[in-house]
């Protein structure tokens, strides 16, 4: 094989990505006059109408249905609604709203478009395995180009709830555990949605949830509480929502959770001073479905009409289902409890978008048939999906070259609940998407087989249940085979919303018919599919194989068959640590040093008695069928000053003989500082493609503000001293050098 040398050295500018021009956020002229025109026309019933979301009986994301939601639509007394979609359905509620009330304000539709609308991409939290944020923004762009043209303008995603804690089934909806990549996909994500411009007929309204720390709840149990310090919140959880921010997320979603005994949603800190006075967000704040109602249970609210106070009073605009603005806010203005200039300057930012969007020039303009048909399940959207699908995979083991297997003789056994199945590859939240569209494993292996190929399935086993009848079926079809191939993992349900799991095995029989697949003496390659990191110690032990495959969506099959096969080379990287047991539960990478740090030959260090500290997978792992090597880490001074950029590089050499893909990460340590600092932070990081024996000088060039964080003080800095900067493969098999930074 022939060395191949890159003369030039690469910058990495792959994360430097140029913002959009945040037109979203500046009123013309023309706007605000007729904002302020059609304000001043209003009664304070028809504001509060505005102000008001209810879910129509098309789709049902919550726990009750409002009966009679079309009178509230012709009445004026509501001014979006959510889960009503296809351009016919949403032109006849559209019509009730312009023909029968009295100012003909139109209505907003608004749904969960997390993953694609009906062409299904990955999950995000795979589509963030990829690590790559062109096909990540390409993503959500066609999941904008499909909904809008089925009546929608404002999708409630994306999800930028950074996860600590894989109990905790809405991680599945994010994109990880790190706050920089999350950030950095937050953007993506925003800019996908909302395209050029909003107004676009191929566009969304993008609203980042859930605002804040969601992520965080207590234990990983689905609405729990939170408490953390505002460091932490500063940190880690709050950074996403400010690149969303400044991307020009049109709007924000409040969060169930308290946050040290404040609800999100009466909570004017966040919702007040952060989101507006620090971040100067121009937008719209909504609800979570109920979450105004539910701080009464929160018990910060004594009653509905305190909560309504409360929640407007903290900085939301509108009231997601909960009706407690529609019941309680006139009442409240009666008492002089809330201003009418609150709630003017709620419906305002309503009013705004919804001119935006074009909606008082054509309340239809989204209501298109022909579009509908034309756009929704595009052949290039499909093969998006698919791209985007192979790059979501994780290659987490590959002992003695088992991957890829051989496409033209043999035998393969496949088998498993999920390795013919249309339904859970769709994940959850997956918006119109149709299982029938689906691709099974088996279809994608059926398709790509040579005839000298011998291809037999069993389900042997469900996903979640003790039925063993299924086993013998499945072993005797192993006997039969080279190879086996076992597909195996959680039901869509079993992650995303209300989906928390206090064990993260592998669910049911399924490990045990693993067992004896394994014992049968064939080689087992083992598909995961699931909606967060699974703890699969027996495994990760015992089976040679094993491919990470969340659920990839529509085009799953086909996307597993390639990587199956060789015809593509896995390149996903882990967004997450996977954990070895619940008991170490929460593992991330950027985990503080503690005053006794790990030393597995002193009792007294911060450790378990039972199992090591390490993930049994780090974050940015994952294997590739070709091998790449570092070396020659150089910084271009050992000191730099605040004004200077400190150039850090590393030789990346494809050693394999494939062509592959390589994720090279960029870690950074202070060492000592006035505040303690996580043992490292990923700062940068690159993808590139590098031929067999090619190699490549990948550089990075770090500046000041990679090296601030919040001082004693809140205030955000970079303190003088010694930094150790680590270049490689994951968070956990990394090169390092150390260099200074002076005061100047
Ligand atoms: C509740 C979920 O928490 C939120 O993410 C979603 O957007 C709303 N329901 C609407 O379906």
């Amino acid at each position: 094989m022939q060395m191949v040398k890159k003369v030039g050295r690469m910058l990495c500018m792959c994360v430097m990505m140029s913002l959009p021009a945040m037109a979203q956020n500046i009123a013309s002229d023309g706007e605000e006059a007729f904002v302020e025109q059609l304000l001043s026309r209003m009664t304070l019933e028809e504001k509060i109408g505005q102000l008001t979301l209810y879910t129509s009986d098309y789709d049902v994301s919550g726990p009750f249905l409002r009966a009679g939601y079309l009178d509230d639509i012709k009445a004026g007394r509501v001014g979006a609604i959510f889960n009503a979609f296809t351009a016919a359905f949403t032109r006849k509620l559209q019509t009730m709203a312009v023909e029968q009330t009295r100012l003909k304000v139109p209505l907003l539709f608004g749904y969960d478009v997390i993953h694609g609308f009906r062409t299904i991409f990955p999950i995000p939290l795979g589509e963030a395995a990829s690590w790559d944020l062109a096909a990540i923004e390409k993503s959500a762009r066609i999941a904008a180009t499909e909904a809008s043209a089925a009546g929608l303008h404002w999708t409630f995603a994306p999800m930028v709830d950074i996860a600590r804690d894989p109990r905790w089934g809405r991680i599945a909806e994010g994109a990880g555990e790190d706050t920089y990549l999350g950030s950095l996909i937050a953007r993506a994500r925003v800019q996908g949605f909302q395209g050029q411009a909003i107004g676009r007929d191929d566009t969304l309204l993008a609203c980042a949830k859930h605002f804040a720390a969601y992520g965080a709840a207590e234990a990983g149990r689905d609405y729990n509480s939170v408490d953390i310090s505002e460091r932490t919140l500063r940190e880690v959880y709050l950074p996403p929502f400010q690149a969303a921010v400044d991307a020009g997320a049109a709007t924000i979603m409040t969060s169930f959770n308290e946050i040290s005994g404040i609800p999100s949603t009466g909570n004017r800190h966040l919702l007040t001073d952060i989101l507006r006075n620090e971040w100067k967000f121009q937008g719209f704040v909504v609800t979570d479905y109920t979450s105004i109602n539910e701080m009464i249970n929160h018990g910060f609210a004594a009653n509905e009409a305190e909560a309504g106070e409360l929640a407007i009073n903290s900085g939301v605009d509108m009231d997601m289902q909960g009706a407690i603005f529609q019941n309680e806010l006139a009442k409240l203005v009666a008492q002089q409890r809330v201003s009418v200039a609150a709630i003017d300057a709620a419906v305002r930012r309503i009013l705004r978008l919804k001119y935006k969007l074009g909606l008082f020039a054509n309340p239809f303009a989204y209501s298109d048939e022909t579009r509908e048909k034309t756009r929704i399940m595009a052949p290039e959207h499909l093969q998006a999906a698919f791209e985007m699908a192979k790059k979501a995979i994780v290659l987490l083991k590959n002992d003695g070259n088992l991957l890829p297997l051989a496409k033209n003789g043999g035998t393969i056994a496949l088998i498993g609940p999920l390795a013919d199945n249309r339904h859970e590859p769709l994940g959850s939240w997956c918006g119109a998407g149709d299982w029938q569209h689906v691709m099974t494993i088996r279809q994608g292996l059926a398709a790509r087989l040579s005839p000298g190929c011998k291809l037999l399935y069993a389900k042997g086993c469900n996903i979640n249940d003790t039925a063993r009848d299924g086993f013998a079926e499945a072993v005797q079809l192993a006997q039969q085979a080279d190879v086996i191939v076992a597909a195996m993992g959680e039901e869509a349900i079993m992650s995303g919303e209300a989906a928390s799991r206090a064990n993260l095995n592998l669910p049911g029989v399924q490990e045990e018919l693993l067992r004896e697949l394994k014992a049968s003496g064939k080689p087992v390659v083992l598909i995961l599919m699931n909606g967060r990191p699974l703890t699969i110690p027996w495994a990760a032990e015992h089976i040679p194989a094993i491919v990470e495959c969340w659920f990839l969506g529509t085009q799953s099959g086909h996307a597993i068959a390639e990587v199956l096969l060789g015809d593509y080379n896995p390149s996903g990287r882990l967004p997450v640590s996977f954990p070895r047991t619940i008991g170490q539960i929460p593992v991330y990478y950027n985990h503080k040093n503690t005053g006794r740090p790990l030393d597995v030959n002193n009792k007294y260090t911060s450790k378990y008695l039972d199992v090591a500290n390490s993930p049994l997978y780090p974050f940015g792992f994952g294997l590739s069928y070709t091998r790449f090597s570092y070396a020659n880490l150089t910084l271009n001074q050992a000191a730099m000053t605040p004004a200077d950029k400190l150039v850090v590089s590393v030789e990346v050499k494809n050693c394999g003989e494939r062509a592959g893909t390589e994720t090279v990460q960029l870690y950074l340590r202070d060492e000592f500082a006035s505040v303690t600092r996580p043992v490292k932070e990923l700062k940068k990081f690159c993808q590139i493609t590098l031929q067999p024996g090619e190699s490549q000088n990948v550089a990075f060039a770090l500046a000041l503000n990679d090296l601030s964080f919040y001082d004693r003080n809140m205030q955000w800095t970079a303190e003088p001293g010694t930094f150790v900067v680590m270049v490689g493969a994951n968070a956990s098999d990394l090169l390092s050098a150390r260099f200074e930074l002076r005061k100047r």
